[in-house]
């Protein structure tokens, strides 16, 4: 009962959020180009969050998040781990399609943070997944993709409090890197031992002070690995 007033007023946040982007007058150009805004869909209770780059063609025409080839990637990844993409939450890094597919100017992964930090806090999932570099740099600046896939960072996050993420490469990326994709299977099958993790080490710390601060769960996690309580 309680976790659907949960869904519930979350939903329902979400979608006087989505009314909000729709009618802001602070977005970037971006927004006069789009076909369909593509704010992001799940579930609006996810334990989950992905965050992608931008939406791409399909997106923009279906206003879903994920819809063509990398989202048929990430479906079947989800898929592999007992998930259905019900399951979780989708976002991007920016609502709108660049032209082209062109990565996201800084201007314009600034302009729509705001938004992507209120879908964090009304959604507040237990594990973030920042899908390649642009989605990562939000949340944690200057750090490289190839160097912290996989890994599990705790992080306090200016205005949202610690938060937990396992960076991995982008499912686009793998498409052109067949050769990456055993990786990105990897980083998911941590997944659910993640979460199971934070369940019994919940992350409740969400003061302001020391924002930017980050640590490794990394050793927490594989010890909790090696007990064998997990898969
Ligand atoms: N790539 C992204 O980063 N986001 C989408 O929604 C689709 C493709």
């Amino acid at each position: 009962m309680e976790n659907l007033v949960d869904f519930q007023t979350k939903e329902k946040a979400l979608i006087d959020l989505y009314r909000s982007i729709l009618n802001s007058k602070n977005c970037c150009k971006l927004a006069l180009s789009r076909t369909k805004l593509v704010p992001g869909e799940g579930n609006p209770d996810a334990k989950i969050m992905f965050i992608g780059e931008a939406p791409g063609k399909n997106e923009d025409e279906q206003g879903k998040p994920f819809v063509g080839a990398a989202g048929k990637l990430l479906g079947e990844l989800l898929n592999k781990i007992g998930l259905q993409r019900e399951d979780v939450f989708i976002a991007n890094v920016l609502k709108c399609r660049p032209p082209n597919n062109r990565d996201p100017l800084p201007e314009e992964a600034s302009a729509c943070l705001p938004w992507l930090q209120k879908q964090v806090e009304i959604i507040d999932p237990s594990l973030i997944i920042p899908l390649g570099r642009h989605a990562m740099e939000r949340f944690l600046p200057g750090m490289k993709i190839s160097a912290v896939r996989g890994k599990i960072l705790r992080r306090n996050v200016s205005g949202l409090g610690y938060r937990v993420f396992m960076p991995t490469y982008h499912p686009a990326a793998v498409l052109y890197h067949r050769e990456w994709l055993g990786l990105l299977e990897e980083d998911f099958k941590k997944i659910p031992k993640i979460l199971e993790y934070l369940k019994e080490n919940p992350t409740n710390e969400k003061e302001e002070n020391n924002a930017g601060d980050w640590d490794s769960l990394e050793i927490g996690v594989s010890k909790h690995f090696e007990q064998g309580k997990l898969l």
